[in-house]
């Protein structure tokens, strides 16, 4: 089954419980919590209490999305605070293995993100060792950007390297997704969806349940 993420990034905060409620409503399985710490994206969005607060209103998957250097630091608190898939950056860390051991030392789900210039070639020894496979469609670090095309050959490599391996793995995708471009990435071999401003950018719920429907569910 495909996945749709909904990215609180895009919502509208002085409304985030009722956003969340409503995407909730529609069937969206995960949540998508992007962090940003303005070093390793120019950008910084929101932390641990945003996520701690929200925490109460909804039992969506939390899939955070650690967009911050050296990550290793802070995942026992992002577990902590009731996240359930935690991802970080390969270009962020020296040792990606020992963030993963990280995550999983607190029966948390771990995944493992690469930026658009980034070869599919350095995920190559962590494939069977997380769930979840990022391949970023935009540049990291802001909502509302087009998707980079070439992006799309870097999800078919990479589903073809776990199918190789008889791997059945995540892939999920972020950035630039929109109802027009969503059949596209799953036919690539997509098949979490994370969506921003596609879903938040209006009615997020009436979105969402579109989206949830192209994708099958
Ligand atoms: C970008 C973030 C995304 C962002 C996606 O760095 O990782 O999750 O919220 O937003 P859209 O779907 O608007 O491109
Ligand atoms: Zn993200």
């Amino acid at each position: 089954m495909n996945i749709l993420s909904p990215s609180i990034l895009a919502a509208d905060f002085k409304n985030l419980g009722h956003q969340i409620a409503d995407v909730d409503k529609a069937g969206a399985q995960y949540l998508h919590i992007d962090v940003m710490d303005g070093v390793f994206v120019p950008s910084i969005s929101f932390g641990m209490p945003v996520i701690e607060s929200i925490r109460s209103a909804t039992d969506m998957v939390f899939d955070v999305h650690l967009m911050i250097t050296d990550p290793i630091r802070y995942i026992e608190e992002f577990a902590k605070i009731g996240s359930d898939i935690i991802t970080f950056h390969q270009e962020a860390t020296d040792d990606p293995q020992a963030v993963i051991d990280k995550i999983h030392s607190f029966g948390k789900r771990a995944g493992i993100s690469i930026k658009p210039d980034t070869p599919v070639s350095v995920l190559a020894p962590y494939l069977d060792k997380v769930e979840m496979i990022l391949v970023m469609t935009v540049e990291p670090g802001f909502g509302g950007q087009k998707l980079i095309p070439k992006t799309l050959d870097k999800i078919r490599e990479v589903r073809a390297m776990l199918n190789e391996k008889n791997l059945s793995t995540d892939i999920q995708v972020d950035g630039g997704i929109s109802k027009d471009n969503v059949k596209t990435v799953i036919d690539a071999g997509a098949n979490v969806i994370v969506a921003g401003s596609a879903v938040f950018k209006g009615n997020a719920g009436d979105n969402a349940a579109e989206l949830l429907k192209i994708l099958g569910n």
